[in-house]
Formats: structure tokens, sequence, C-alpha cells
């Protein structure tokens, strides 16, 4: 049998990059592009879906290329994007209507507030998982449907489709031949239903959003067809797709309930595996799909962090503290012990479990003495302690999934630094598992297509192409850790500005 190679896309919010790895998850070779961002009012933001397009052909052929191999030799393409951000074009054409809207677009707080006030709320979090927030895509598609002249009638007349990154890559790719995305990208639309694992009429008619529209949900390994050789230089078979946290999932070996990850990014995004148990979130977090396959759905609660290493990215960049994230852990090292200063870093609102918007950022707990270094410590350990909100409120919902011996895997940027690794096991009280390879959403693609196109035979089998994780215990009291988190409480309703 010929060598496996398995080539990941990863169409990001920020870039869109490929990576080559063989059958046991080892990264061959890479090759990525940075993608514009359009601002074109105060809390919109746009992508160019044809950029997008064209980035992922030009990367997936460089990262082939730059491995000295040739397209035909690839076994299978997985892939993994940004999730919520959604694309409507013309069939015929292939032209988008309107540029992608991006998921941190707040357009359509105004729809979602209206149907909040009707009392829709509860409806939707039942059906769906989400919450009634711009963050999803449904109010997004009926937004273009509604602002774009003739788009309501075009698409009545059938013209029109519209999809998720991966279901826009997918169709382009194929030639057109393809529309179909899969059931963790159909999660986050607010228009799929978590029971049934099909898009549900009620909330198509809540949202206004025609069901022809839309693509046909498929696992996270199954068919998609093969790109077009003419595109790609060989038909390659298409055999994996995730939306990106859930692909993290996958690449950091998360397949059975109670096994969780965490990327630290510009913002943070956690997810428990809660295995068949499509648990109720009673603490505000969102219940989603971790994964389909064979025709069976695993469910996550997942809560999302604002602000992570936005923070460090402030105390850099805002306050000069030079030489990035590294100067900044050097620096935060340096803090006084016991020194009380806690940071919220609320900039653009609070996240899980919260959900407060119209919240901003504070500093409590300053002394004369107090200086920079403690100020950047404080940056750190708010990541930590808004992963413990998010744990608390996970423990609260899935109370089965954090047994004896539980271990948050994570990976991202702030990952890299060892000492943050150990600052979080402390202050969450919960081990904390570094992973040795950061790219776990490109990993996690590549191992779905691997087991769509038959290289594995179980989930199993693929998760154990995870990459190894550094291990760090939780080493402070109990003590001293409760005080910390109880400080950070306080200084957490202090911003709020809904309770
Ligand atoms: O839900 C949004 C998330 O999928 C975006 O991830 O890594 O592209 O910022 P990322």
């Amino acid at each position: 049998m010929s060598e496996t190679l398995l080539l990941a896309l990863d169409q990001g919010t920020t870039s869109t990059r490929a990576i080559l790895f063989d059958g046991r998850g080892k990264a061959i070779a890479e090759a990525g592009k940075p993608l514009e961002q359009h601002y074109p009012a105060d809390g919109w933001v746009e992508h160019d879906a044809a950029e997008i397009f064209q980035a992922s052909v030009e990367v997936l052929k460089a990262a082939v290329q730059k491995a000295g191999r040739a397209m035909a030799e690839v076994t299978a393409i997985g892939i993994t994007n940004q999730r919520e951000t959604v694309v409507i074009w013309d069939k015929a054409t292939g032209e988008p209507i309107h540029k992608a809207i991006v998921w941190q677009d707040r357009r359509t707080a105004p729809t979602c507030e209206r149907l909040r006030a009707a009392g829709h709320e509860a409806r939707v979090s039942e059906t769906t998982g989400l919450l009634l927030d711009p963050y999803f895509s449904g109010t997004k598609i009926a937004w273009m449907l509604d602002e774009v002249p003739g788009a309501r009638a075009r698409a009545a007349a059938g013209e029109l489709l519209c999809g998720t990154m991966d279901a826009w890559v997918i169709w382009k790719l194929t030639g057109g031949r393809v529309h179909a995305t899969d059931a963790t990208n159909a999660s986050r639309t607010l228009l799929f239903d978590l029971k049934t694992q099909a898009w549900s009429a009620e909330m198509l008619d809540l949202l206004d959003v025609p069901a022809a529209l839309l693509p046909q949900v498929l696992d996270c390994a199954a068919d998609y067809g093969a790109a077009d050789a003419g595109l790609l230089g060989a038909a390659v078979p298409i055999r994996g797709v995730a939306g990106d946290q859930q692909a993290a999932l996958m690449g950091q070996g998360c397949v059975k309930a109670g096994e969780m990850k965490a990327t630290y990014g510009t913002g943070c995004f956690m997810l428990v595996n809660t295995g068949e148990f499509l648990a109720p979130s009673r603490a505000r977090l969102l219940t989603t799909v971790a994964a389909r396959l064979g025709g069976r759905p695993t469910y996550a609660l997942e809560g999302s962090i604002f602000i992570a290493g936005a923070a460090l990215q402030w105390i850099n960049e805002g306050l000069g503290v030079a030489s990035g994230g590294s100067g900044v852990e050097a620096l935060a090292q340096t803090a006084r012990p016991d020194h009380g200063v806690v940071l919220v870093p609320a900039f653009t609102g609070l996240g899980a479990p919260w959900w407060d918007a119209d919240a901003r950022g504070a500093l409590f707990g300053l002394t004369r003495d107090a200086g920079l270094a403690e100020i950047a410590q404080a940056a750190f350990d708010a990541c930590a302690l808004q992963t413990r909100d998010l744990i608390e409120a996970m423990r609260a919902d899935a109370p089965q999934a954090f047994g004896a011996g539980v271990e948050l895997r994570i990976d991202g940027g702030m990952s890299r630094s060892a000492w943050f690794s150990q600052r979080l096991a402390d202050l969450t009280g919960v081990a904390v598992g570094r992973a040795s390879y950061q790219e776990t959403t490109a990993l996690g693609a590549a191992l779905f297509a691997g087991l769509g196109a038959g290289v594995y035979a179980t989930v199993e089998e693929a998760a154990s192409a995870r990459p190894a994780t550094e291990r760090y215990d939780p080493a402070l009291n109990a003590h001293a850790r409760e005080g910390a988190y109880a400080r950070w409480l306080d200084a957490v309703a202090r911003v709020r500005t809904q309770t």
C-alpha cells in the first residue's frame, strides 16, 4: 500500500493554511496566506469569499509542492474552518452576492434582540443548543437576503446557495458538484436541530431562511466528492470536514466523554466532550456537535472567552512592554507574591458564561507598590480565571464529565508558555496537558479525512495520532486558589452591567 498523505485545509479567520500530514499525524510541510479583513461599519466584519477560495487552492498546492510530493499522491483532503462565517452565492455563476459575513460581525444584534424580546430564546436554545446572538450564521443569512436587492426573489427562484466556509470551498473545489457541510458546522447556524440532526423547519421559519439555500449535512468523515483535477492537478477525494474548534477537539484526541481542550489564541475556545449525552446548558454555555461519525452524533459543551492572548497584546502594545508575549511573560514572573491585582479584560464585553456585551475592562486591587509586573501577571491570571469560570459552568451542566483524573488539554499561542500552563493548573485546580504540537485544528481535519478514507478503522485509532502532552498538576494550595477565584468573581461582579 502506498504511503498515507493527508492534506488539511485550515480556513481560519485571519489566514488560510494547508498542512500535509503523514498517517501518524506528523506534519510534513505547510503553507499559508493571510486573509484581508473588511470593516465596512462599526461592529461589521466581512471577508471576500472569492479571496478565500483562491487562497485555499494556492495553499493546498503549495504545501504539497513544498513537501516535494505530487497532488496525485495525496490520500485525502480534510477541511476545517472558521465557524459561523457565511456566504450566499449564485449557483449558475459561482459569484457571491455579498461578502461573507464573519462570525465576529454584530450587525444582526437588533434582530436577535427582537426575537429574544418576543420570547423565542428558550425554544431556540432547546432546538439548536445556541443562544440568540449575532455570532451565529442564521440571522446573517437573513440579513443578506433582505439587504441585497433582489436576493429574496432569486432565492425563491432557486438561483442561490449558501453555506459556511467549508461548504463554499467544497462547492468551488468540486466544480459545483457537491453542496455539503458537516454536522459540526451545521450546529453553529441556529438552523440545525441537534436531536434530529437535520435542518429545523421551525428555526428556518423563525429566522426567515429558505431551506432550498442550505447544503446537505454529512458526517465529519464522509464522501464530499473529489477536488476538480483542473484546480489542484489531481482529483483528490475530500473525506473529512469539521468546524475548527471541533477539529481541534479531535486533533487533541478528545473523543470520549469528559475529555476537554482549550485553545488560547486572541480569545479562548474551550470544549468538553459529553459523548452521546446532549447536555442542555443551564449555565449559558453552548451545546454543540462534537463530531458525527457513522451517522451518530457526539456532543460537546463549549464556552468562549473573548480576550485571552489579546490581554497580553494590550500589555505589550498598549502599555509598551517590549518583546511581545515573551516579554510580558518574563515581566509577569517578577510580580510581587500576593499582590492582589486583578485585571478583568472585558475589552469587548464578557463572553461565556456571563454574556455581557456592555461590560468593560477594569483593574482592581492596585496599591502604591503595584506596577507593570503585577498587571502583567494579572493578565495571565485573567486567562486562567476565565477558564475556571468555564470549568465551573461545565461542571454544573455535565458533572459526570468531571471525574477524577480529568485533564484539560491546551494548545494555541499562550500554551507555548510552560509558566502559564502551570499557572493555569494552579488557578483552576485541574491538571493541564500541554500539546507538544500546536496545529491541532489542521491535524483534526486530517484525522477526519483519514477516517473517511479508511486509513483508520476507528475514531480511537485516528485519535491515537494526537500529539504528546506535557502534564502540569495543580500545585497551589486550595486556600490560595479559592482566594484568587473569590477576588476574581468579586471583580467580575463589579464590571457586569446585567445580572
Ligand atoms: O467560532 C469561531 C471560530 O471557529 C473561529 O476560530 O481560529 O478562526 O479564530 P479562529
